[in-house]
């Protein structure tokens, strides 16, 4: 086992290349993915045990909150979060905290790559996409300095009781969004929307993608396809993407990443 371990999880790649920057900075890190259930629960033996995540709809994203309560953290591992946002952090630093007690925790703002709900350039503070992916390395320099040293955040992730509320009706918001998911034309039934997918959610029949309702809203599907061919309604018909340009989709879908 590596010295660190990162559980991570990302829909359309920011928050893995912020992990992959934190690691490299660390070295000696297992990048463990969160989309679905984690392929290593077993942490007792990392010395570092870290959390990196997006905001979803003011609360924590997919089925992290039901995975973290799988892991076996050893009681004396420093343990640290970084949640990505695009306005407002919400309550998933503090539901992690209230699993794990958070040694270190902090955010930093994206675009949102929530774009059914505003263009990906509408986003708090505003600024261009290569500004937010500068901030967001200066955060993961500013956070691997933090870990190496053990520092301390000294109190506790804000509560953020409205949120928390939010983010409880969140299953059922994606399950009726993903009813509303379609390929137009230029679709080429590539399949990687399939691949991508870490519910097996998606299915491609004579060359087109067929949507069930398990659906996370990670939008790995919409925000990756090669030629911006999947909307969701008409509303992202115009919408331009926002998926990470430094993550390959493939390692989205890698269960463990290692770096040395
Ligand atoms: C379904 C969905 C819901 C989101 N909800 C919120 C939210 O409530 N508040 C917020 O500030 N950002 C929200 N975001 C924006 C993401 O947290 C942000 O864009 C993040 O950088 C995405 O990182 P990722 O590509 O690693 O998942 C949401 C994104 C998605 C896809």
């Amino acid at each position: 086992m590596s010295e660190n371990m990162i559980y991570c999880y990302s829909g359309a790649g920011h928050c893995l290349d912020m992990a992959k920057q934190i690691a490299k900075a660390l070295g000696d890190t297992d990048i463990v993915m969160m989309r679905s259930f984690p392929a290593v629960t077993d942490a007792r033996k990392a010395k570092r045990v870290g959390f990196i995540f997006s905001c979803m709809a003011g609360g924590l994203p997919g089925d992290v909150e039901a995975y973290i309560r799988e892991l076996q953290i050893a009681p004396d591992a420093y343990t640290f979060a970084v949640e990505q946002y695009a306005g407002y952090p919400g309550c998933g630093l503090r539901k992690i905290d209230e699993i794990v007690h958070l040694d270190y925790w902090t955010g930093v703002s994206n675009h949102s790559t929530a774009i059914w709900l505003m263009p990906h350039k509408v986003t708090l503070p505003p600024t261009t996409p290569e500004k937010a992916r500068q901030r967001i390395s200066r955060k993961a320099a500013e956070v691997a300095a933090a870990v190496l040293a053990g520092k301390k955040s000294g109190k506790k992730p804000p509560k953020a009781a409205a949120f928390e509320q939010m983010s409880k009706g969140l299953g059922k918001s994606h399950a009726r969004r993903v009813k509303t998911f379609k390929a137009n034309n230029d679709c080429t039934g590539c399949g990687l929307c399939a691949q991508l997918c870490p519910r097996g959610n998606i299915q491609i029949i004579r060359e087109r993608p067929y949507f069930g309702t398990d659906c996370i809203g990670c939008l790995s599907c919409v925000q990756l396809c090669p030629n911006a061919a999947l909307n969701i309604g008409k509303i992202t018909e115009k919408r331009e993407r926002f998926p990470n340009p430094n993550i390959r989709p493939a390692e989205l879908t890698e269960k463990v990443i290692h770096i040395d």
